[in-house]
């Protein structure tokens, strides 16, 4: 897998961004405890209850198969692909006043999934959570993909 570095320095809580990385969106999003206490709400209403996390996908779709920090640190991150697991459409919600869907997450506007705060599909045709790609903190604020 080619790998791609990503600094985090300038991501504050409630902040996201967008970067590519082999092609493909991946959105990056600091929550507030506030998203995360919305999400963890939510845990009974999952379409999809496993992690799709690459680094740990023998988790369930919880904070901690969901959420990723840097070691020793708050783990409020989500980092997702953002390609609709339905039929691959880029989802908004990343960037500042963009429809989040009704739970606060994402929405994918092709056919009207909803996404929640740690990226799990709550309500639309999508059939699973977005992915989480493989990822290792190597510093507290950088992040490497792949
Ligand atoms: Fe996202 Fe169909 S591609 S809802």
């Amino acid at each position: 897998l080619a790998t791609k570095e990503v600094s985090l320095a300038g991501v504050e809580i409630g902040q996201a961004i967008k970067v590519m990385w082999q092609g493909k969106p991946v959105f990056i999003r600091r929550l507030t405890d506030a998203e995360i206490a919305r999400a963890e709400a939510l845990s009974g209403q999952l379409k999809d209850d496993a992690s799709r996390n690459d680094n740990v996908p023998d988790m369930p779709a919880d904070a901690a198969g969901r959420l990723v920090g840097p070691d020793g640190q708050a783990q409020d991150f989500v980092m997702v692909l953002g390609v609709c697991t339905h039929l691959g459409c880029v989802p908004l919600g990343t960037e500042p006043g963009e429809n989040k869907g009704d739970y606060g997450g994402w929405f994918c506007p092709c056919h009207g999934s909803h996404y929640d705060p740690f990226g799990r599909i709550i309500k639309g045709p999508a059939p699973e959570n977005l992915a989480v790609p493989p990822l290792q903190f190597v510093t507290e604020t950088t992040v490497r993909l792949g």
